[in-house]
């Protein structure tokens, strides 16, 4: 595991933005792995500048999200899918076509769970995959569960990330409760892993993933044995250690 050590989030997003560019320009027809949340809306938004002033363009590259909600559907307000137009696909020159996530609509979950990793290997794997960290320790939302979850599948969200997540919803009862998420087979396959993490709540999980035992009950300690991880982690985040 690689630490970088950051100031506060603006510049952990700079530092993430700056590893994906890398990635970007080395390696033109990369296949990005992307995240939602708060975590690496600083790190789109640098991207974006990057994209705007001519330093990186994203005209060839392909993505693959790491989850969305069940029942939402590509328009809702609170789909991972308007979230990333809104945060990064909309203000870029990438091609929509080459974007994916998962169809949260989809009648056929299963289904829909094969065809999601049946795509990621027929575009040969993630290059980059870029990760938050949730409260209770998920990744996607591969929640923390007795064993490590392989490929994408259905989950029942846990009330911890009910929770956390309600703050983008009406009310609590608003916030669906299942959802499609790459798995950890999918996650470790990546080539190169990058997690951003910042503030105060997130110093003690961050801990537990990092500095503790490798348990499907934190579901990022398995991330320790990834050849190739970065944590970008601000003070804030770090304070634990
Ligand atoms: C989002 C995702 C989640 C978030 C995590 C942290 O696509 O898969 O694992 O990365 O819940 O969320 P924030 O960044 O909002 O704290």
């Amino acid at each position: 595991m690689r630490l970088i050590r950051t100031k506060d989030y603006d510049e952990m997003s700079r530092r993430a933005a700056g590893l994906i560019a890398a990635q970007v320009i080395m390696k033109p027809t990369s296949v990005l792995g992307l995240a939602t949340g708060s975590s690496p809306v600083g790190t789109y938004q640098n991207l974006i500048e990057w994209c705007h002033s001519g330093d990186v363009s994203f005209r060839n590259v392909k993505t693959v999200n790491l989850d969305e909600y069940v029942g939402l559907d590509a328009e809702h307000e609170q789909s991972y899918a308007k979230f990333m137009h809104v945060n990064l696909f909309d203000h870029i020159d990438i091609d929509p076509a080459n974007t994916n996530i998962p169809d949260g609509m989809a009648s056929q979950t299963e289904e829909e769970c094969a065809r999601y990793d049946a795509l990621i290997q027929s575009l040969g794997g993630i290059d980059l995959q870029l990760l938050g960290l949730g409260p209770n320790g998920h990744i996607g939302f591969n929640e923390p569960e007795e064993i490590f979850e392989k490929g994408t599948h259905r989950v029942s969200l846990t009330q911890a990330t009910i929770q956390a997540n309600k703050r983008f919803f009406e009310n609590e009862a608003a916030v669906p409760r299942y959802a499609l998420t790459m798995g950890i087979r999918d996650i470790m396959q990546a080539r190169r892993v990058v997690m951003v993490v910042s503030g105060a709540g997130k110093a003690e999980i961050l801990k537990q993933a990092f500095f503790g035992p490798v348990t499907p009950s934190v579901p990022a300690s398995i991330l320790q044995f990834h050849p190739d991880f970065t944590l970008v982690a601000d003070e804030e985040a770090l304070k634990c250690l």
